[in-house]
């Protein structure tokens, strides 16, 4: 071996192992100038001499060529989730049921770290490939992004070939610094360390990804052919020889009695920890317990996830903000003093309608307790009634249209006040933003604030005016330079050419989704065709009910309509189907072209978000359940159609399995 050479592996030798007493140990040995040192003179050496260069390389951790997507790869054996238990009493149940099928048990009690789920792949003891979760059927090959986390071992002290799985996840140190860093540069922070770390595995360009400081905890092997354990702990303790890093925090336990002291330790100190945990992981100790109580579809029966309950937190309702929508519908936001909840800054909470607020008389005023429902969207669950200050009083909804003074009204059978002033100021704005949007017209650049501008300068009054817009009208505007006009005028340009679905979704009629634009589209061929359309007709194609064909023909039948839809031929914005797909939403392949059902009352979301998103992902949501009916999404007492889902055998998802899973697919 040649002197260069040698070399190299000592380095090699000496970056791991500092890395390891660094990342894994906690515990470095040499000051962080010395890995630095060794690690340039690494670098300098492949440099000079690329055959010394290879894929487990030190040098790797700093990344390398950006990519430009991430291959998709299907894992060796799905990589499933666990089942959740909310409070003691499920809890036990699960004990229970483990007991009568396998009789006494020891348990593995795990924190249940709030990261990503990652699969190391090692051949012969090197890190060859890592890959996401994913659908848990295939994941994205994210190896060169999880080269760079140094608790990562690239190579093992045992020639191994075999699968480790754990989570990766951002201490909250580094996302603190991290968001400090994106604020100074004006840009949008992550809302909490477990989105940092996901974004940061996405990463094309792993050099960026190397400088977002990650890190691991496994906790579970594929195959223990190789290893010597039986049970979990001992699996734990050979990864641990093995040179990974575990969570230290585990505990070995005898009875569920000491699963909730332990559950009840954690819930106390949890942010005590240096990264965000939201849970604990119950899991029988002994493999072969473990084996012979298998998998169900979903996850393993031998295991389950203990959630602790969303973060409550008291904070002072300063204001109630109503804001009009696009159809007229008055909301009100609840307006608060900024307080941390599970993880971020909230300082605005919906307060959906009049009814809710009078429900739970919330006034002005008012300490309220609050919380983010699924710990994603914050919710004001009640005011404090001992902190009630003097003088409050009940909240009355006004009469009129904050915005264009017009008279509400609430239509019979709904909750919501609605402005039906067909000119009201902020519904055409509305209007014009979603038109503008993404699954419309989805003319880039054209952002709320430049529209709120070009309508208060009386430049834009109807969507047929943007395409009468000119260099003179868009310069003067904040922030606007010629580049940015000239790049907007393209958009515009450029989405004259859209498919008509994107125009009919973008003209706003009411009722008239992205789907039901599509099959207008595509039935139809052109606009012209539509406008002779009538309500019968409609109502032949599947899923179009009265309400959405009335709305349709209306709608077309108006006179002003009519002159708007000129005035954009005008300008010959496209009125034909074109063939193409609506903008392509790689939909998830759990909902991808799946036939979808809700029932019954979901806490999290309206039954029509949760209908919107599943769409996006590109099912068909419907209402009736049937034998070809692919999954059953059934809420708080769901009834009838749940049984026949049980009947049809019909997979069911609670509500908590869908939000879990819009989160694991949103990051
Ligand atoms: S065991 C069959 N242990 O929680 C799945 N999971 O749905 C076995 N997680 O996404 C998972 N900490 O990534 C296990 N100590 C731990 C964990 C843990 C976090 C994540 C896991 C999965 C989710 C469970």
């Amino acid at each position: 071996m040649s002197q260069l050479q040698e070399r190299v592996e000592t380095l090699h030798e000496l970056l791991n192992q500092y890395s390891y007493e660094y990342y894994v140990q906690d515990n470095p040995s040499v000051p962080d100038s010395e890995y630095d040192k060794l690690l340039r003179e690494l670098i300098d050496l492949e440099e000079a001499h690329p055959e010394f260069r290879s894929p487990d390389s030190p040098t790797v951790r700093v990344g390398g060529q950006a990519q430009s997507t991430f291959e998709k790869v299907n894992h060796d054996t799905p990589m499933l989730s666990l089942g959740n238990a909310f409070n003691e009493e499920e809890l036990r149940k699960f004990d229970q049921r483990i007991r009568e099928q396998v009789g006494q048990v020891e348990y593995m009690c795990e924190l249940k770290i709030d990261g990503l789920a990652v699969s190391l792949k090692y051949e012969n003891g090197r890190f060859v490939q890592g890959l996401t979760r994913g659908d848990g059927t295939t994941g994205e090959d994210i190896t060169e992004n999880l080269r760079t986390i140094h608790a990562i071992p690239l190579k093992i002290k045992e020639p191994l070939t075999f699968e480790v799985r754990g989570e990766a996840y951002m201490p909250r140190q580094s996302f603190l610094s991290l968001n400090e860093e994106k604020e100074a540069n004006g840009e949008q922070p992550f809302a909490n360390p477990r989105n940092a770390a996901a974004g940061s595995l996405r990463q094309l360009n792993s050099k960026l990804a190397a400088k977002r400081k990650l890190s691991v905890f496994l906790y579970s092997v594929n195959d223990f052919t190789h290893f010597n354990a039986e049970t979990q702990s001992e699996a734990l303790d050979e990864l641990d020889q093995l040179g990974y890093k575990t969570n230290q925090e585990r505990q070995r336990v005898d009875n569920i009695d000491e699963v909730l002291a332990y559950i009840e330790k954690w819930t106390e100190h949890r942010e005590e920890l240096p990264y965000d945990i939201d849970g604990i992981v119950i899991k029988v100790n002994n493999l072969e317990q473990q084996q012979e109580m298998g998998f169900t579809q979903k996850s393993p029966r031998w295991a389950i996830a203990y959630k602790f309950p969303a973060e409550e937190v008291v904070t002072t309702l300063t204001d109630i903000e109503l804001s009009i929508g696009r159809t007229g519908v008055v909301t009100p936001t609840a307006i608060l003093e900024p307080v941390r909840v599970a993880g971020t800054t909230v300082s605005r909470a919906s307060l959906h309608n009049e009814d809710l607020i009078h429900e739970k008389d919330i006034r002005i005023g008012d300490s309220v307790v609050i919380k983010k429902a699924g710990d994603i969207i914050p919710e004001v669950i009640k005011p404090i009634l001992d902190r009630r200050p003097e003088g409050t009083e009940t909240y009355h909804m006004p009469t009129h249209c904050p915005s264009c003074g017009h008279e509400l009204v609430r239509i019979e059978g709904e909750v919501a006040l609605r402005c039906i002033n067909p000119k009201c100021q902020a519904q055409l704005v509305e209007g014009l933003i979603h038109f503008v949007s993404r699954q419309a017209m989805n003319i880039d650049g054209l952002g709320e604030k430049i529209i709120h501008q070009l309508y208060e300068h009386n430049v834009i009054r109807d969507i047929a005016d943007i395409y009468y817009l000119t260099e003179e009208d868009l310069l003067p505007l904040e922030r606007m330079g010629a580049k940015k006009v000239e790049n907007l005028l393209e958009a515009i340009e450029r989405s004259k050419a859209n498919s008509l679905e994107h125009l009919l979704f973008g003209l706003g009629i009411r009722h008239l989704g992205v789907k039901a634009s599509q099959v207008l589209a595509e039935k139809y061929g052109s606009i012209d065709h539509l406008f002779h359309v009538t309500e019968d007709e409609l109502m032949e194609i599947p899923d179009f009910g009265h309400k959405l064909a009335q709305s349709v023909v209306t709608y077309l039948e108006n006179d002003d309509i009519i002159a708007l839809i000129n005035k954009l031929k005008d300008k010959d914005v496209n009125m034909d189907y074109k063939g193409v797909k609506r903008t392509e939403v790689d939909g998830h392949p759990d909902f991808k072209d799946k036939t979808i059902v809700l029932t019954g009352k979901l806490h999290q979301m309206t039954r029509k978000e949760a209908s919107n998103w599943l769409e996006l992902q590109g099912a068909k949501v419907t209402s009736s359940v049937t034998k070809k009916t692919d999954l059953v999404i059934a809420g708080e007492d769901a009834g009838s159609k749940l049984d026949k889902a049980k009947k049809f055998d019909t997979p069911i998802w609670s509500e908590e399995d869908f939000v879990d899973k819009q989160k694991e697919i949103e990051g």
